[in-house]
């Protein structure tokens, strides 16, 4: 059902943590299951992302996709990173069952809301940003 890749993701998540002084934080909840996210990003001077750590409170398709997603948006620019679609996180799992695409949608949305924070700290707006619910 799940692939080896959403298996390794999930028994052996990468950056699982928090970071202290955090550039930005995104906690969102997943309304179908109440299954929880929070993502700290750690965003250099040229509004690259340095570090990227995660801790979800949910199922296994949701603790795979933020571990995923933190691997993806690692290095990135904070406009690359507010690219990064569920999909795409999907994607560099190979896939996910139907039931469990919700789940997937957790990790966007927490990048999302990540970034918001930092922008808003840093009285900047981001391109194509929008205020997370
Ligand atoms: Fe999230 Fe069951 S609904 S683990
Ligand atoms: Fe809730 Fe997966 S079942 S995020």
């Amino acid at each position: 059902m799940y692939s080896e890749k959403v298996m390794d993701h999930f028994s052996n998540p990468r950056n699982v943590g928090e970071i202290e002084n955090a550039s930005g934080v995104g906690t969102v909840g997943n309304a179908k299951c109440g299954d929880i996210m929070r993502m700290y990003l750690d965003i250099d001077d040229s509004g690259v992302i340095k570090d990227c750590k995660f801790k979800t409170f949910g199922c296994g398709a949701a603790v795979a996709t933020s571990s995923m997603a933190t691997e993806l948006v690692m290095g990135k620019t904070v406009e690359e990173a507010l690219k990064i679609t569920n999909k795409a996180v999907m994607e560099a799992l190979d896939g996910l069952p139907p039931a469990k695409i919700h789940c997937s949608l957790l990790a966007e949305e927490a990048i999302h809301s990540a970034l918001w924070d930092y922008a808003e700290k840093n009285g900047m707006k981001i391109e194509g940003l929008t205020k997370p619910k």
